[in-house]
């Protein structure tokens, strides 16, 4: 089926992929086409054009997009979105006055989500997350990186990998897998982490590579969780694997997250609300892509990592929403482009490319999603009518969002 969009007021569509992720000023540059078409066919990006070249084309269905965008669909490269119940009796907690870790320390935060989650069935799991996934799709997500992390038992890890595996399996969009095992240290570990590391690096990433349940590997490396050491001995194993490390840092201290990353070639490093000078250089000049999540600063009232700062600098910024039960129970990518734009100062460009183009490079699919461009999925928004771009973020909270297409597909709205 071949589908022709034309009278686009706006098309945000790049000839080329970058090699690289962007940077610096090349962040701020969008290539926009006034007066476009866009030609899809059998779920892919055929071509596109200016003006009204586009009738001499031969199409089944012609779709007019007046006085709308149409840009890239989001890429969403940090979730946790299996999980088996929500929270909100810690967000009371918090509205108490009580601190992310000081919940943690009570046995609730990933302690709480993980002992509902082993008593969940793997099914119930399945249904659940995929009600999620669709409904960010619905919202403009078109691409998605799920973590484990909430079973922290071998049984419970591998039944997580194992419903994520069919996540990627019936989403219309494409799914990576993230092995997070050392998200916290289970009750019966917390005077004894080595015989958990044990467990993750005997028992756990022997299976997961053998039933290739995970393409990365990620550690919680933060203050009250797991060391720098701990967190090298556990990626080194996994290296032995071939699975590339993806890693949480620098969230709730300076403990080294950056440096882990870093010192084991991971492809990114994902929150960064604590960092100084030190590793604000370090992201600047290493190829690993700095990640923030501004939807957990939002709902935890910590500090924003510091974004604006991050991209002056030099480093390549990847914006994504850490949908999860306890920090960011929300995945609206086009809050969190508010979000970026609002608290951390970047441009409506920048916060744009973060969450497209870079968060494509930060799941290795930048052939395949990411921008609107020759040859790859036909996954992006066609906007409401609207003038410019910046509108997007500037009517926070209030989608400008007309409707999705996946694979050149018009994706309906269940909510
Ligand atoms: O990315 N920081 C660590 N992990 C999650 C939170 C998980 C939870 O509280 O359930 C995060 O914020
Ligand atoms: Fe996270």
């Amino acid at each position: 089926m071949r589908t022709l969009f034309v009278n686009i007021k706006s098309l945000v569509a790049s000839l080329e992929t970058p090699l690289h992720p962007l940077r610096g000023k090349a962040l701020q540059q969008l290539e926009q086409m006034n007066h476009a078409w866009l030609l899809c066919e059998n779920g892919k990006i055929v071509d596109f054009g200016s003006d009204d070249t586009y009738s001499t084309l031969a199409s089944e269905r012609t779709i007019d997009c007046t006085g709308r965008f149409i840009v890239p669909a989001f890429v969403d490269s940090h979730t946790h979105i299996v999980f088996a119940a929500t929270r909100e009796n810690e967000f009371v907690d918090k509205i108490n006055g009580l601190s992310y870790e000081e919940i943690a320390q009570r046995g609730g935060g990933i302690l709480n989500s993980s002992k509902r989650l082993q008593q969940c069935t793997e099914e119930q799991l399945f249904l659940d997350a995929k009600v999620r996934a669709l409904h960010l799709i619905e919202q403009g997500t078109g691409a998605l990186e799920i973590k484990s992390g909430y079973g922290l038992t071998v049984v419970d890890e591998l039944k997580m990998l194992r419903v994520i595996a069919r996540l990627k399996k019936e989403l219309p969009i494409p799914v990576r897998a993230t092995f997070l095992g050392a998200h916290a240290y289970p009750q019966e570990f917390r005077q004894h982490h080595e015989g958990y590391i044990n467990l993750i690096i005997n028992e756990m990433l022997p299976i997961i590579a053998e039933e290739k349940l995970a393409d990365y590997i990620d550690v919680f490396c933060d203050k009250g969780f797991f060391s720098m050491d701990e967190s090298n001995k556990i990626l080194a194993a996994a290296s032995k694997y071939g699975l590339k490390p993806k890693i949480h840092g620098n969230e709730l201290g300076l403990t080294g997250g950056v440096q882990v990353a870093i010192n084991n070639d991971a492809i990114s490093v994902d929150h960064l609300e604590e960092v100084g000078e030190e590793e604000i250089k370090l992201l600047a000049q290493s190829s690993l892509i700095a990640t923030v999540l501004p939807g957990t600063s939002f709902f935890l009232g910590i500090p924003y990592a510091p974004a604006r700062r991050l991209v002056d600098a030099g480093a390549a910024l990847c914006i994504a929403s850490d949908y999860n039960p306890g920090t960011s129970p929300n995945g609206r990518m086009s809050f969190l482009l508010s979000l970026a734009c609002i608290k951390m100062k970047l441009l409506p460009e920048e916060a744009l490319n973060a969450c497209t183009i870079n968060a494509a490079f930060a799941l290795e699919l930048q052939n395949e999603v990411g921008s609107i461009s020759k040859g790859k999925r036909a996954n992006f928004i066609l906007t409401k009518p609207m003038h410019s771009l910046a509108l997007m973020p500037y009517t926070f909270g209030e989608d400008m969002i007309e409707c999705v297409y996946i694979n050149g597909v018009k994706i309906a709205k269940s909510m």
